[in-house]
């Protein structure tokens, strides 16, 4: 029995790299599973506490997720889909797994790198300086791993830039399991296993060097779930491509280029080789129009579905109340058995 848990942080609307790197395939996992495989989706509040939020936005950032996620597909009589912050089992099990992670692993995560690189250049010093960083964006993956951990997950479906994540997430699982399985008990975790999606990253329609993201200051780099078919056509026509004439797919010397074809065909289900083929003739313009039909045929339904269930207050209540209750009911099986072997029963 496989069971899949995944994450999203509450900041705002989805873009299509989210969407294809994974939102798209939880659902079609939710589609494939077997009768007994279990599914968990959720919405991640304490991470995006990481960076300055205002609360107010926040609030309600996570019913805009809520209600995305119900929009594309997810199904809450298949999948358990909750709001990490209703299940204080992640925090209790954050806090036991952080006395077992050597900081040195943390050290090492490309997201803490990133940030400490850009906090230098912003102090303009050459000198490492982590004091304007918080300690939750430093041992943020280790809340990410209690999350998965929680319900013993086996597969967790995210975009390679949560990777890195993920292997952390094993690691821990097996410090847990040599540390605490004595009297030839079994081990309590099993090692999750990173599910890669077909366009595992989606790049910025603007900066093609870097993948396509919330916090990117130029609103044109990406597109949003809820993006009217206008916006989407003029993102799209203004991507930033190259100028060689005819379209090959080569992401290393032609990224914008390739990741318009990348999104063709994720959106259209097929395979990227054969898409290129099709476009061997033709120039930017055609592709540029084939890919806005494309997204756009992919994200009609669920902006219609989000328009009509955003603001239907009570319905997402009680979703989320009962994707609370059937978290927690899961994750308390694990806790206890926690607290037992650390000790703390
Ligand atoms: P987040 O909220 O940044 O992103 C949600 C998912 O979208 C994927 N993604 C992308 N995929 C392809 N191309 C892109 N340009 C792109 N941008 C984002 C991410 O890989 C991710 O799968 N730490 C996680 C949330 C999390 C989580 C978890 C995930 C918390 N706990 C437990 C899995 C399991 C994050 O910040 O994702």
């Amino acid at each position: 029995r496989r069971v899949i848990f995944s994450g999203i942080q509450p900041t705002g609307i989805p873009h299509l790299g989210n969407y294809l790197g994974a939102l798209s395939n939880w659902v079609k996992l939710q589609t494939s599973a077997q009768r007994d495989d279990v599914l968990l989706f959720s919405i991640v509040g304490w991470h995006a506490l990481t960076l300055p939020q205002d609360p107010t936005r926040l609030q309600s950032s996570r019913e805009d997720m809520l209600a995305v996620l119900l929009a594309i597909g997810i199904d809450p009589t298949r999948s358990i889909l909750f709001h990490q912050d209703h299940n204080r089992h992640h925090t209790e099990l954050c806090w036991i797994l952080s006395c077992l992670t050597p900081m040195g692993k943390l050290r090492r995560m490309t997201t803490w790198k990133s940030r400490l690189a850009a906090s230098r250049n912003a102090s303009s010093e050459n000198d490492i300086d982590d004091s304007l960083l918080n300690a939750g964006l430093f041992s943020y993956p280790v809340l990410q791993a209690a999350d998965v951990l929680a319900y013993r997950a086996t597969h967790v479906p995210v975009g390679e830039d949560q990777r890195q994540h993920i292997e952390l997430t094993r690691d821990l699982a097996d410090i847990f399991n040599r540390t605490f399985s004595r009297h030839n008990q079994p081990p309590l975790f099993p090692l999750p296993e990173y599910v890669e999606a077909p366009s595992k990253r989606v790049l910025s329609l603007k900066d093609p060097s870097s993948k396509m993201s919330k916090s990117s200051p130029d609103a044109a780099s990406r597109i949003l779930l809820t993006d009217t078919s206008s916006q989407i056509k003029a993102k799209i026509r203004g991507a930033v491509t190259d100028s060689i004439p005819g379209i090959t797919y080569d992401p290393l010397s032609r990224p914008g280029t390739s990741n318009l074809l990348t999104i063709l065909a994720a959106c259209t289900d097929s395979d990227v080789v054969q898409v290129t083929k099709r476009y061997e003739n033709k120039g930017h313009g055609h592709l540029k129009s084939d890919v806005t039909d494309a997204v756009e045929e992919v994200l009609k339904g669920p902006r219609t579905e989000f328009e009509r269930i955003r603001h239907e207050k009570t319905f997402l209540e009680q979703i989320a109340q009962k994707g609370a209750l059937q978290a927690m009911e899961y994750s308390a099986a694990t806790i206890d058995q926690v607290r037992r072997r650390v000790g703390l029963s």
